[in-house]
């Protein structure tokens, strides 16, 4: 077994050949071409247990924009996860994959109408409300279509997350949810209460991704126990579900040391537990709706190198089949996959490269400072750990390049969980 950043059953045979699932990567680009999600199902049904189990009786839902394709969301629903979807392709997908409305979480700063009907429409468990016009809408469609939304309301919590600018949701100037220091909480509970169609299950508060301590969860739900406590006092109401959001910390590389799922469901559970005690109130019901943490670990991308270029005295270009079109991490957030040759050993002297794509663009970067063999060359296969979240799901057609299949693997077999895009795809939607 390597072990982390690498999903759990990857392991390298006696010609050295990275294997995942018992089946080596290059047998999987043979038959499934270049370049190639692999996803080890193994590891991602673990991982929703794993999930469960630390975070006990709290419900825990796959928050699927990290990879929202209907194969892995049939799968947590099997292992008994409830899907988080945050638009109407999402939840067609839920659909698509055969999960009831009845664990299904909708969330989304700008739904639009017709969304809210379609949630209405499928019996979406939670709509997670995000703005005053939101409950407006919310009442107008449960007029129209008689029907009871039950909500969480999204707090803004004022929790600055140390993590990338870009994927921090918690502080004060957000974009999501009412804001908790500007009395907007408050504000939208009061007005939330006098709505007919809309009934007040719990709160919700996601503070941003990529986490590593535990800190900021805590806060989090201390905040939330608070507002709870403060809706008790304006109200006469007890609110019975506080849902955490995701965010939840991953490995990328053997620098990345973020605490283990364990300690983060400890955590929350004593944060919570400790300021019900001091506020006088009953527990709730806990959810967390993690994404990245439940699929990233468990898939990695393997490209072929096409080209190694040496520019003496500055550095070496190793350029794969692929790039920012199914990855966009490293140029988005200067996010460091970890890279390693899959198909064989390679010298046992490793350079300094610059792994890059194949897209007309210098941002264009697998890997800035990847440590590889230096004997690598063209038709070598190189793997990219921990791609299973944010790749798939944010992937472009940039230089139309088709957008790679992706399999699932478990036990030595195989079997598609998308197909790769033809060049009929590509075209498909052009008007002459
Ligand atoms: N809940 C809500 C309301 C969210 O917005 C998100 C992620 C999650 C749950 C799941 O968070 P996770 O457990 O995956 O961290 N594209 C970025 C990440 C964006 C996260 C968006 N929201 C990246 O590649 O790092």
């Amino acid at each position: 077994m390597i072990g982390a950043p690498w999903p759990t059953t990857s392991d390298r045979d006696a010609d050295g050949r990275l294997t995942i699932a018992g089946i080596p990567v290059t047998e999987l680009v043979d038959h499934y071409e270049s370049p190639l999600w692999i996803v080890d199902e193994d590891d991602f049904r673990n991982r929703c247990r794993d999930y469960q189990e630390a975070f006990a009786s709290a419900w825990v839902a796959y928050a699927s924009k990290a990879w929202p394709t209907a194969g892995l969301m049939k799968i947590a629903a099997e292992e008994g996860l409830w899907i988080d979807v945050a638009s109407a392709g999402e939840l067609y997908t839920a659909q698509l994959a055969g999960v009831p409305g009845d664990r299904i979480v909708f969330h989304g700063n700008n739904k639009s109408v017709p969304e809210l009907e379609m949630a209405a429409r499928h019996g979406v468990a939670r709509v997670v409300v995000d703005s005053f016009e939101e409950l407006d809408r919310l009442e107008e469609v449960g007029r129209r279509v008689e029907h009871v939304f039950k909500v969480w309301l999204r707090i803004t919590p004022g929790i600055d997350a140390h993590t990338h600018e870009y994927v921090r949701t918690g502080h004060d100037d957000s974009k999501f949810g009412f804001t908790m220091s500007l009395g907007l909480a408050a504000e939208a509970v009061r007005k939330a209460l006098t709505l007919e169609k809309v009934e007040v299950a719990g709160l919700h508060a996601h503070i941003g991704s990529q986490i590593f301590g535990t800190d900021a969860f805590e806060a989090n739900a201390e905040v939330l126990v608070e507002l709870m406590a403060a809706i008790r006092d304006e109200h006469g109401v007890t609110i019975g579900e506080l849902n955490v959001g995701g965010g939840m910390g991953i490995p990328y590389n053997h620098e990345d040391r973020p605490v283990s799922i364990a300690q983060y469901g400890q955590a929350v559970h004593a944060a919570l537990v400790e300021a019900c005690a001091d506020h006088g109130l009953p527990e709730p019901q806990l959810a967390i709706e993690p994404g990245r943490a439940l699929i990233a670990p468990a898939t990695i991308t393997v490209y072929e190198v096409g080209t190694v270029k040496h520019l003496p005295g500055l550095r070496t270009y190793v350029s794969v089949d692929g790039g920012m079109s199914d990855n966009i991490r490293p140029a988005l957030y200067g996010a460091e996959h970890e890279i390693i040759l899959a198909n064989r050993h390679g010298s046992d002297n490793l350079a300094a490269v610059t792994v890059v794509g194949k897209h007309c663009e210098s941002g264009d970067l697998v890997r800035e400072r990847a440590s590889l063999p230096d004997d690598i060359r063209s038709g070598d296969l190189v793997a990219v750990a921990a791609t299973g979240a944010y790749t798939a799901s944010m992937a472009s057609n940039y230089n139309r390049l088709p957008r790679p299949a992706a399999v699932l693997v478990e036990d030595g077999t195989s079997r598609l969980l998308m197909r790769r895009e033809t060049l009929e795809d590509l075209t498909a939607r052009d008007v002459l």
